[in-house]
């Protein structure tokens, strides 16, 4: 049993990250400490934390997990005894774009974090990664522990990369590690780009809803708090140099997704489900897309008593009521670089339909 005091959280403004640093400060009472180290990149919104900006025990730093002079001081000033890894790239469509910077930090960022870790083997170090790594599943089957290799988009390839690194550090170099791969994960202040979030809003905004495809590639959705949940348990009980799954148990096609996001935006705004379920548009699919994730989450249940608090549904209506509730913060994280970038790269969205 691990027993953090001192932590520094890599990637704590983005979602899963800041996620994890409000979980920590509202429920470990036992940490005394929390550095969340965030380059702030488009991703990032320092304001996912804004109710524990005066928190004595927080520590916003902006800065680059590359940079390992800084790393290191952060570690000595804070005696840090445990960094969790979010710190990422994470956009799949991204990657397809512009490989290059999904390895500078994936892969290039987390074996500078590590070499910090080297230097200090007394620090536990917690990698958090996807179900990406394992490619690509038919109908039947789910992804254990052991499922093999086969990352099929550059975002992907890159967290599969960092993945085998933390592996190699610690068997090489008798480091402390643990390791998650995690399903799609839901949920408040989740940035505009991906499928959950990008639809609420274009329904709000009565903008066409994009299915890539055919929409039945299939995702197993898991609520955010949950995943905090389950990598806490895994930092505190998980054995050292073990991976473990994390998912929902909740697999949907993206259809079926889009259409109990529609059910929910039309109930809670008293507008037809009819009407938004027109804005659906197909337009042509992502290259290589992965058709089904699934996870098998038997090893951090029985291992670890983890299982998540949110079924899906009720999931679903608290996060569309969340971001109805939360306007200014929408109106924050679309400004700017996100709006350039998303003109520049699909302003031609619909002209891309299959
Ligand atoms: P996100 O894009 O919302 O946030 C990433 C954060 O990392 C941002 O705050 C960004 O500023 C920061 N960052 C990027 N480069 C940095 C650098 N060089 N130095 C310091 N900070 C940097 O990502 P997310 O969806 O919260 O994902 C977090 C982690 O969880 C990633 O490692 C991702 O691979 C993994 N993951 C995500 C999901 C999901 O469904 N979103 C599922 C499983 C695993
Ligand atoms: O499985 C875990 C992964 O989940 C994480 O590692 C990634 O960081 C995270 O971004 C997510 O990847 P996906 O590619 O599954 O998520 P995204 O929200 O981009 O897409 C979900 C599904 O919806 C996918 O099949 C593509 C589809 N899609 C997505 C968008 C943005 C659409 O049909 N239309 C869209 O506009």
């Amino acid at each position: 049993m691990r027993a953090p005091k001192n932590m520094l959280v890599t990637g704590g403004c983005g979602f899963i990250g800041s996620a994890f640093v409000r979980f920590l400060l509202r429920a470990q009472g036992s940490v005394a400490r929390v550095v969340n180290l965030d380059l702030l990149t488009y991703a990032a919104n320092p304001d996912n934390v804004a109710e524990y900006a005066t928190d004595p025990r927080y520590v916003l730093v902006q800065g680059d997990i590359g940079d390992q002079a800084l790393v290191a001081r952060l570690c000595e000033e804070h005696a840090i005894d445990t960094i969790v890894h979010f710190a990422a790239e994470s956009h799949v469509d991204r990657s397809i774009l512009g490989p290059l910077v999904f390895v500078e930090t994936n892969v290039v960022g987390t074996v500078k974090l590590l070499e910090v870790v080297r230097a200090r083997p007394g620090l536990h170090f917690h990698h958090v990664s996807t179900d990406e790594v394992y490619g690509s599943l038919g109908p039947e089957g789910l992804f254990t522990e052991t499922t093999r290799y086969q990352p099929n988009s550059p975002y992907a390839a890159s967290k599969a990369a960092s993945d085998h690194l933390v592996r190699a550090y610690a068997h090489t170099y008798g480091l402390s590690v643990t390791l998650s791969n995690c399903s799609n994960n839901y949920g408040p202040y989740q940035f505009p780009e991906k499928l959950v979030p990008l639809m609420i809003l274009n329904m709000l905004e009565q903008k066409p809803l994009p299915v890539y495809g055919d929409g039945l590639n299939v995702r197993d959705w898991l609520h955010v708090d949950d995943h905090a949940e389950a990598i806490w348990a895994i930092v505190t009980r998980g054995a050292r140099g073990e991976t473990y799954n994390v998912g929902g148990r909740s697999e949907r096609t993206n259809l079926d997704l889009l259409r109990m996001l529609i059910d929910e935006v039309a109930r809670q705004t008293g507008t037809s489900a009819d009407g938004l379920g027109a804005l659906m548009r197909f337009v042509a699919d992502r290259p290589g897309h992965d058709r089904r994730y699934a996870i098998d989450c038997d090893r951090i249940e029985r291992e670890l008593g983890f299982t998540p608090r949110h079924d899906l549904a009720g999931g679903i209506a608290a996060t569309v009521r969340w971001y109805l509730e939360n306007g200014g913060w929408i109106e924050r994280v679309r400004s700017g670089a996100y709006r350039q970038w998303i003109e520049a790269n699909y302003g031609d969205r619909d002209a891309r339909a299959a």
